[in-house]
C-alpha cells in the first residue's frame, strides 16, 4: 500500500489554522489522496524543519506568518510573482528534487474579487493601506489587472513611497502617508495594515470611498472586523474581510501541487456560515 502524499501548514501561532480543513475539503471533492497537517514551527527552527519535512518525503508545504519572508529565501526557484513580492507562502517540490517557491495570496485576493464577488479592477481607481508584507503580496497581482491609478498609504509614508516605487515601472502608483490621502476618493480601498487584528482602523478622512465604491479587509475573523465595520458605516457597496482569499490562495496551491482545480464557492460559504453561528 502506498502512503498519501504529505503536505502541511508551517507557522506560529497555527493552532487555529484553518488550512487543513480547506485542503481536506479540496481533496475529497477533486477525489485526491493526500495529507495535511499543521505545524507549529517558530522562526528560527524554519530551515531545519523545512528541510527535513521535504527528506522524510513531504510533497508541498504553505508557510504562514511569520514565514513567508524565510520561505522566500529558503525557494531555490521562484515565480515571477513570488519574486516581486519578497515572500513565499507555497513551496512545492519540483520532479528534479527542487523546490520551488510562488506566491498565491495576490492572486487568491484577486480571484475573490474578480470571480466570487464580480468586482473588476480594471480602470477604477485602489487605494491599499499599509506598506508591510501583505501590502507587498498583493501589489503585482493587482497591477496586471490595469487598475487606474493604485495608491499605498501608510503610517510611516516613508515606506509606502518606496514600496510604490519598486513597482513603478509596471504602473501608475504612488505612496504616501494618511493625511496625503485628504480629498482623494477611491473605487475599492484595501485594507493590508495589521491594525484590524488589534481592533484599530488608520485615520481615514470623511469622503474617502467613492459612491457604490467596495471595501476588502485582508484579515478575516468571527466578528466583523473594524475595517468593515468602516466600510459598512461608509455605504461601501461590499464590505467584505479576507475569508475568501484564504480560500483562493489555498485553491492556487492546491492547484501547484496536484495540477487540479477545485471549486471555492461551496467551501467558502461553509466557512462563512459556520462563523456566522460561532
Ligand atoms: P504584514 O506582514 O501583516 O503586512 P508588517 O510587515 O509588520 O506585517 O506590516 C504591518 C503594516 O500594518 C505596516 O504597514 C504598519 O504600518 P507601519 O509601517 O507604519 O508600521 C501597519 N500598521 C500596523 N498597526 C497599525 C495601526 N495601528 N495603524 C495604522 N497602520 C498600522
Amino acid at each position: 500500500m502506498t502512503l498519501p502524499d504529505r503536505y502541511a501548514v508551517f507557522g506560529h501561532p497555527i493552532k487555529h489554522s484553518k488550512s487543513p480543513r480547506i485542503h481536506r475539503m479540496f481533496a475529497e471533492q477533486t477525489g485526491q489522496t493526500l495529507d495535511y497537517s499543521a505545524v507549529e514551527v517558530p522562526a528560527e527552527q524554519f530551515e531545519t524543519a523545512v528541510a527535513a519535512f521535504f527528506a522524510e518525503g513531504g510533497k508541498g508545504l504553505n508557510c504562514t506568518v511569520p514565514l513567508k519572508e524565510l520561505a522566500w529565501r529558503y525557494a531555490e526557484h521562484k515565480t515571477e510573482r513570488a519574486q516581486l513580492s519578497k515572500a513565499v507562502n507555497t513551496l512545492a517540490l519540483q520532479a528534479d528534487g527542487s523546490i520551488l517557491g510562488d506566491n498565491t495570496d495576490g492572486i487568491g485576493l484577486v480571484s475573490d474579487l474578480t470571480v466570487n464577488r464580480g468586482i473588476a479592477l480594471a480602470g477604477i481607481r485602489i487605494l491599499i493601506l499599509g506598506a508591510g508584507g501583505a501590502s507587498r503580496g498583493i501589489i503585482s497581482p493587482i497591477l496586471e489587472q490595469l487598475p487606474q491609478t493604485l495608491v499605498i498609504a501608510n503610517r510611516t509614508e516613508d515606506k509606502a513611497v518606496k514600496l510604490a516605487a519598486e513597482f513603478q515601472a509596471k504602473a501608475t502608483i504612488t505612496g504616501c502617508g494618511f493625511d496625503g490621502l485628504e480629498n482623494q476618493q477611491f473605487d475599492l480601498i484595501l485594507n493590508a495594515t495589521s491594525a484590524s487584528l488589534s481592533g484599530q482602523l488608520p485615520p481615514l478622512p470623511v469622503g474617502l470611498l467613492a459612491a457604490g465604491g467596495n471595501c476588502y479587509d485582508l484579515a478575516y475573523g468571527n466578528e466583523p472586523t473594524a475595517f468593515v465595520r468602516w466600510g459598512r458605516e461608509n455605504h461601501a457597496a461590499n464590505s467584505l474581510d479576507g475569508l475568501g482569499m484564504l480560500v483562493e490562495q489555498a485553491a492556487e496551491a492546491f492547484f501547484i501541487w496536484r495540477g487540479v482545480r477545485p471549486a471555492t464557492p461551496p467551501v467558502i460559504e461553509l466557512l462563512d456560515s459556520e462563523r456566522q453561528k460561532a
